[in-house]
């Protein structure tokens, strides 16, 4: 057996990174917005100002490190900083184009999110946004009209800057509410067009970027923990409320997942990665296998957290898991306790090390030809569920040559990923639901809020500065993949 007939082909984005328009029509900031852009070696920065004194400043977002915001001040946007989110590349009165070239390449599906803030501009509000609603309406049909299958993120780090001064973010149980309410607003606006939705991206980037994945300007272990619980129970309930809705929604969990290996054969970096990967599972074991791990429990114990919760936080887990389980995967990464024998990944989001057997791009990303493989049998063997690649891709630095970008490298990349994502099916048998290639369209980059990190089969003319006329040109990678979806993978 290959892909199956039905297999769902496309591509994905996020809208903080794609719509721009960031106050057009009634939106309010999200956490995004107050972001800067950074580089592979510099960290974006949040900016923000203190009300009592008037300073303003700049707070490094590392992931997997330390984001320690100055007391008592507020993110806000400075008139000298530039944030690449506001314009982005302007989906937002783009819309008709972008989806007519996703209908050329033959999408069966486009991922895309819904910007939190635009339907609830302060995330608190009692009422929603109509003209937010209205954008959502006009690209919902627009993919309709060419069969296109939506696949809707709720939230996509994009997290309404109010709910994050106001309240710390996702550490406040009142996010579940305002959460469930937009999320009950939009199932049942959108619920004839739209039956697949994720509830949040990469939910274990809690762990890495807190704020960047729930708001969360004070990211101390047990406000991590607490974060993690109440996006747990607010996805559970979401769950709940869209299968009242509508029978035939599917609600997906998304995890960020990657292979990890171990440099050396030392007993103690396998225990290392034992751990490492009980992290990222955790978050699978809870929002799709429907409860809480003793090692969870164990560990809670040990670091004397202690979360807000009810008993029947814990029922609604058990009862209303995800329907499917989604993930992101762009390679693996390397850890050891010996470090010092070991090369630097050069990844600055990473702490592991450089993978002497793979190639990486210039942000230091190893591109591993069987991550798919591995990536779907880890999570099939534990789980049982219908799984879904929604992002996998290579970020590079194109460059236009006589108005075209030849870009082999994305073909070769993604022959590779299709090839170890066939396995998975033909050898393994995993039920693989669809593949959606992230940045299908460029758009500026999450890690470091670059232009120059793009993904996508279609270049569009922006540069770092906030440059170019927005012109929209297909890639080599563009025609390739128009060939992978008309054949359903069968030649690649
Ligand atoms: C995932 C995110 O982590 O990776 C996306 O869900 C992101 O939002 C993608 O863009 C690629 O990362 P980056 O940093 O290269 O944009």
């Amino acid at each position: 057996m290959s892909f199956p007939d039905n297999f769902l082909w496309g591509g994905a984005t996020a809208a903080n990174q794609y719509e721009g328009a960031y106050l057009e029509d009634g939106k309010g900031l999200n956490t995004s917005d107050v972001l800067t852009n950074g580089s592979h070696t510099e960290a974006r920065k949040v900016t923000w100002i203190d009300k009592q004194t008037n300073e303003k400043g700049y707070t490094p977002v590392l992931w997997g490190e330390k984001f320690e915001m100055p007391e008592g001040v507020t993110p806000a946007v400075l008139d000298d900083a530039y944030y690449p989110s506001h314009t982005a590349t302007d989906f937002y009165h783009h819309y008709k184009e972008d989806i007519a070239l996703m209908a050329e390449m033959g999408f069966k599906v486009y991922r895309l999110s819904i910007n939190w803030a635009r339907i609830f501009p302060n995330g608190d509000d009692e009422q929603p946004n109509e003209l937010g609603l209205e954008f959502y309406d006009k690209v919902f049909d627009e993919l309709k009209k060419y069969g296109i299958e939506p696949l809707v993120t709720l939230s996509h780090y994009e997290t309404p800057l109010n709910l994050s001064i106001k309240y710390g973010g996702w550490i406040d149980r009142k996010l579940i509410d305002y959460f469930e309410r937009y999320s009950k607003v939009v199932i049942e606006r959108y619920h004839d067009r739209v039956k697949y939705w994720l509830t949040f991206n990469e939910i274990n980037a809690l762990d890495l970027a807190p704020y960047i994945a729930g708001g969360v300007l004070n990211p101390t272990p047990q406000n991590r923990a607490q974060a993690a619980h109440n996006q747990f129970v607010a996805s559970a309930k979401v769950v709940k409320l869209a299968h009242k809705i509508d029978k035939e929604i599917k609600v997906g969990q998304m995890l960020a997942f990657q292979p990890l290996y171990s440099y050396t054969c030392d007993p103690v970096d396998q225990v290392k990665i034992m751990e490492l990967n009980q992290k990222m599972l955790f978050y699978s074991d809870v929002q799709t296998g429907g409860k809480y791990p003793e090692y969870r429990w164990k560990q809670y114990e040990r670091e004397g957290i202690i979360l807000e919760d009810s008993p029947e936080d814990y029922e609604m887990l058990a009862k209303y898991p995800a329907d499917f389980l989604s993930f992101s995967c762009y390679g693996s990464s390397v850890f050891t306790t010996h470090q010092k024998e070991a090369e630097n990944s050069g990844n600055l989001g990473a702490n592991g090390v450089k993978n002497p057997y793979l190639e990486t791009n210039a942000w230091g990303w190893a591109t591993d030809p069987e991550c798919l493989r591995i990536a779907l049998n880890t999570l099939w063997d534990r789980y049982h569920k219908p799984l879904w690649i929604v992002e996998n891709g290579i970020g590079w630095a194109d460059v236009l040559e006589d108005g075209k970008i030849h870009d082999d490298y994305r073909v070769k990349y993604l022959k590779a990923n299709i090839k170890s994502m066939k396995d998975a099916i033909e050898l393994d048998g995993v039920d693989l639901l669809g593949y959606t290639m992230w940045g299908c369209i460029d758009l500026v980059s999450a890690g470091t809020g670059e232009m120059r990190k793009r993904y996508g089969f279609v270049y569009i003319d922006r540069d770092d500065q906030g440059n170019g006329t927005l012109k929209r040109i297909p890639k080599d990678s563009f025609y390739w993949y128009k060939k992978v979806i008309q054949n359903n993978g069968s030649e690649f």
